[in-house]
């Protein structure tokens, strides 16, 4: 088919043209923007889940309808593993100024400004410099960052109110942040909540971060509602698949469709993989199995090249091994005893240097105590074919 009109969407963040099996959570995060702006209770939210598995497009979605709704929201990002203080300072700056573009948030805005300004004095990158207004000493300067973030958020909370609207923090890749960030922003949000303010947070991350934020502050626990993303069921597979196709013309035979789901595992990112590719190779609609058996080895090449080769070479040469040692081990989570065992490793203790870096840089969790696995679905397939734990003894 031709290629300029290519359809699907691989690739991290970039929203697919058929956002298929979220009606719920769109649903849900209009009733938080409703409620929240009736002056409701109601939970922020943190998604949950492996590498693509659409958590990062689900936040963008919730961006259009928060801007839609005339919320104030940060530019969906990551929020990294930078001081935590200048990430808030940066995006509240973002949204105090959209804020202050609005007549009747002006005042408001620009008092909130202040308590900003206030807020950042110290802090590195030259942002104070940027607010245009005094610092409002006494408020947010206190030095303490729990007190300092909540009563920026609150200000944040009251210029919107103002305004008769809200604001939405979002925060992709919440596991970056460090344990004084998530007490934080627990404590910020805990704030904003009891005072009825309508400010809601939407976090992201990978699988650890509902348990980091359960270890930064108990009440965590009660103040957040958690949802895990993970692979499509086969009907939301279906049609994440063959939408795209299907508004340009273009059919898959069933047994095509069942193919690519079962290879794809359900998982997003490989399902617009494949389509992306046999879109390219295929002359003429439909798209059938025999395309599908044809284009396999053309489709595991584009994977392995922009899917899981370069975070494979993220991890040093010893911590490749441990990777292809847990592999080796099969899909699941694998006991870390074994794992040190299977990369060669005497003792369990002489690994937990290579398991914490593995770990800082994203590739694998701890789903339990004593349990290591990825957070990359398939990667053990992909370990296995391409650095087998043998090829590292040649
Ligand atoms: N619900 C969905 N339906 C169809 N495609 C999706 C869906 N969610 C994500 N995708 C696709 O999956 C890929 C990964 O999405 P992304 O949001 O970056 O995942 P994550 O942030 O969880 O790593 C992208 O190519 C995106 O277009
Ligand atoms: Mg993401």
């Amino acid at each position: 088919m031709d290629q300029r009109l290519n359809p699907y969407t691989p690739g991290s963040g970039i929203k697919p043209r058929r956002l298929a099996g979220r009606d719920a959570d769109l649903e849900g995060f209009r009733i938080l923007l409703g409620r929240l702006g009736d002056g409701q209770p109601e939970r922020s939210l943190i998604y949950s889940g492996l590498r693509g598995v659409g958590k990062t497009v689900l936040l963008l979605e919730f961006e259009t309808l928060a801007r839609e709704a005339g919320w104030a929201c940060n530019d969906v990002e990551e929020v990294g593993s930078g001081d935590f203080r200048q990430i808030f300072a940066e995006l509240a700056y973002q949204m105090l100024l959209s804020m202050s573009r609005r007549k009747r948030m002006q005042a408001r805005a620009t008092s909130a400004l202040g308590v900003l300004k206030a807020f950042t004095l110290g802090l590195p990158g030259g942002i104070t410099a940027r607010i245009d207004v005094e610092a409002s000493a006494g408020t947010a300067d206190t030095g303490d960052p729990e007190r300092d973030l909540a009563t920026l958020l609150v200000e944040v909370g009251h210029v919107a109110q103002t305004g008769g609207s809200g604001a939405v923090f979002f925060l992709d890749e919440m596991q970056g942040l460090d344990k004084v960030a998530l007490e934080a922003v627990c404590m910020a949000m805990n704030r904003v909540g009891q005072r009825s303010l309508p400010v809601a947070l939407v976090g992201a991350g990978l699988p650890p971060l509902p348990r980091l934020l359960r270890a930064a502050k108990p009440y965590a626990e009660r103040m957040f509602a958690y949802r895990e993303l993970d692979r499509l069921s086969g009907a939301e597979a279906r049609l994440a698949l063959i939408a795209p196709a299907a508004q340009l013309r273009v059919d898959y035979e069933p047994e095509a469709v069942e193919l690519i789901i079962g290879a794809s595992a359900g998982y997003p990112h490989f399902l617009q993989e494949y389509g992306r590719v046999l879109w390219n190779e295929v002359e003429s609609s439909p798209i059938r199995a025999r395309d599908v058996r044809g284009a396999q080895a053309l489709i595991s090449e584009a994977l392995s090249r922009r899917f899981f080769r370069d975070r494979f070479e993220t991890a040093s040469d010893a911590e490749q091994r441990y990777l292809s040692a847990m592999a080796a081990l099969g899909d699941g989570p694998a006991r870390t005893a074994a794992v040190a065992k299977g990369a060669g490793y005497k003792d369990l203790g002489s690994t937990s240097l290579l398991r914490e870096n593995l770990m800082r840089k994203d590739l694998i969790y701890s789903p339990k105590r004593g349990l290591v696995a990825f957070t990359v679905p398939l990667f053990a397939d992909y370990v296995r074919e391409h650095h087998p734990l043998a090829s590292f003894d040649e």
